[in-house]
């Protein structure tokens, strides 16, 4: 009897879980389109942004509103790569909620904590919309994927700050925000890796200047020469020191920034130098080639926004290998043999295939969230990168751009409430205060009159 209960539980046991747990064959489309769909599907579970009543656009606590944008950065390549249209709605409808004014992605809500990063992962999410030729927004938003980028791209711009460090961006923008007097990697790297990619699409040399201009800056305060690339450094001391930690996503923002200068300047050896150099550094986020976020995994720190870093990092290693396909030979291993190892942790949750942080186990881990399932579905789709066509640029693309988006915006602290006056504004200004005076002046003549 006791024997017969005991094998009944493991008969339902196995039943629950027969088809639990993600696989994939790194050599087979169908199959990395499978993986890809049920890492997606546990991903987008968590979002509720798109029920009656919640904000498109936001993740439930504990997640902050950039890694939502990064997760609809994420469900873009999740179409483009797969086909699968099956959430574009979900992600028009919370890109177009998050444009906020002036369709430059600060909107009013996230000031007390907008960061050049936080707009900028958003902005990637546009950028990659215009590269892989996702439906533009509606007409009446008066918004477009490139424009977007570009405003967002001429803000920043006009960010540059060069008090002190010799130049950069600063972490926040506003400076009642904690992190104002912060010079980091990801925000300049993210600048550096917008405006090279829409040197790319656009052809405009403005853009290639401009991440000459922040590649120089950051190689001298920083990353060294041995590509390491640190987070970031105190302005308030002229970055004169650094806060040593290194991020995935930081190294694959710069990596993906070089690929594309390598391909818009024809595949000069300057940048191929610096391609090698990045690639060649890559190893310390690696074990056996599988990825690992080095500063966090294996003591177990990693917070919220950190179990997330590694699918930028594979993000960007197949968008290297697209625009600089030389490095596929150094890349593509990587992402295979994340790829096999990151689904292996996939047998966690209600449901048996929800993906765990630490790849390099092989084994769910009992970590789970936006960020651990991005990351595998962000690993397991690069791998159809030999499968889908080059990314679109100005002339096969369906994004009209707008090289002056974004000049009305808040750029930093002294004008958060700047709002300059169009020549509409102005002429419509003047009219009004002439039908006024006309007004004021027939009321007084009526009354004079009258009298
Ligand atoms: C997306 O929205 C359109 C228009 O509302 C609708 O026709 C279509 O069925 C939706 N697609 C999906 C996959 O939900
Ligand atoms: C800003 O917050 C309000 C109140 O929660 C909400 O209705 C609105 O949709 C939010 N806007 C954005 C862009 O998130
Ligand atoms: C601050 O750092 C920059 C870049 O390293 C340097 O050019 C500048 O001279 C420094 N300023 C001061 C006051 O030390
Ligand atoms: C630039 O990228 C395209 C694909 O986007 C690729 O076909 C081309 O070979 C790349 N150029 C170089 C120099 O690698
Ligand atoms: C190139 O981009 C810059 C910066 O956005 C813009 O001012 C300029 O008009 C653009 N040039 C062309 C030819 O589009």
């Amino acid at each position: 009897m006791r024997w017969r209960i005991c094998s009944l539980g493991a008969f339902a046991l196995s039943t629950q879980y027969a088809f639990a747990a993600i696989t994939i064959d790194v050599t087979n489309q169908e199959s990395i389109k499978q993986a890809a769909s049920q890492a997606a599907a546990g991903m987008v579970r968590y979002y509720t942004g798109h029920h009656l009543g919640d904000v498109p656009g936001n993740l439930p606590e504990p997640y902050y509103w950039w890694e939502a944008g990064a997760m609809f950065g994420a469900l873009i390549d999740y179409w483009y790569f797969t086909g699968d249209d099956q959430y574009n709605n979900i992600t028009m409808q919370a890109m177009v909620h998050q444009l906020g004014p002036e369709n430059v992605f600060q909107p009013p809500n996230q000031t007390k904590t907008l960061g050049n990063d936080d707009q900028a992962f958003w902005t990637m999410a546009a950028l990659s919309a215009a590269e892989n030729k996702f439906p533009n927004p509606p007409s009446d938003t008066q918004a477009s994927w490139l424009g977007v980028a570009q405003g967002v791209f001429n803000l920043q711009a006009a960010r540059w700050n060069t008090e002190t460090c010799g130049g950069g961006l600063k972490w926040q923008i506003f400076a009642f925000n904690n992190g104002y007097n912060y010079k980091n990697s990801i925000s300049n790297g993210c600048f550096f890796n917008i405006g090279s990619r829409l040197a790319v699409y656009t052809g405009n040399t403005t853009y290639s200047e401009w991440a000459e201009k922040v590649w120089d800056w950051s190689s001298q305060i920083l990353f060294d020469s041995n590509y390491n690339f640190y987070d970031g450094s105190d302005d308030k001391i002229n970055c004169t020191e650094l806060d040593h930690i290194q991020w995935t996503y930081n190294a694959g923002t710069f990596l993906v920034g070089a690929a594309n200068m390598y391909n818009f300047t024809d595949g000069s050896e300057i940048w191929r130098e610096r391609l090698m150099g990045v690639i060649g550094n890559l190893n310390i986020f690696l074990k056996e080639n599988v990825m690992f976020e080095a500063a966090c995994e294996d003591v177990g720190t990693c917070n919220v926004d950190q179990r997330s870093f590694k699918a930028y990092f594979a993000r960007w290693m197949a968008a290297t290998i697209v625009r600089a396909p030389f490095t596929r030979e150094y890349l593509k291993p990587i992402l295979e043999a994340s790829a096999q190892a990151a689904v292996a942790t996939c047998t966690g949750g209600d449901d048996g295939n929800q993906c765990g942080l630490k790849w390099p186990q092989r084994t769910f881990d009992g970590s789970t969230g936006v960020g651990e399932q991005m990351a595998v579905l962000e690993v397991v789709q690069s791998n159809l990168v030999d499968y889908v066509a080059a990314p679109a640029t100005a002339e096969t693309g369906i994004s009209e751009g707008d090289p002056t988006a974004g000049t009305h915006s808040p750029v930093g602290p002294d004008d958060l409430h700047r709002h300059p006056m169009s020549n509409m504004d102005r002429a419509g200004a003047a009219i009004m205060t002439v039908m006024i005076c006309i007004m004021v002046i027939g009321t007084m003549l009526w009354l004079v009159v009258g009298d």
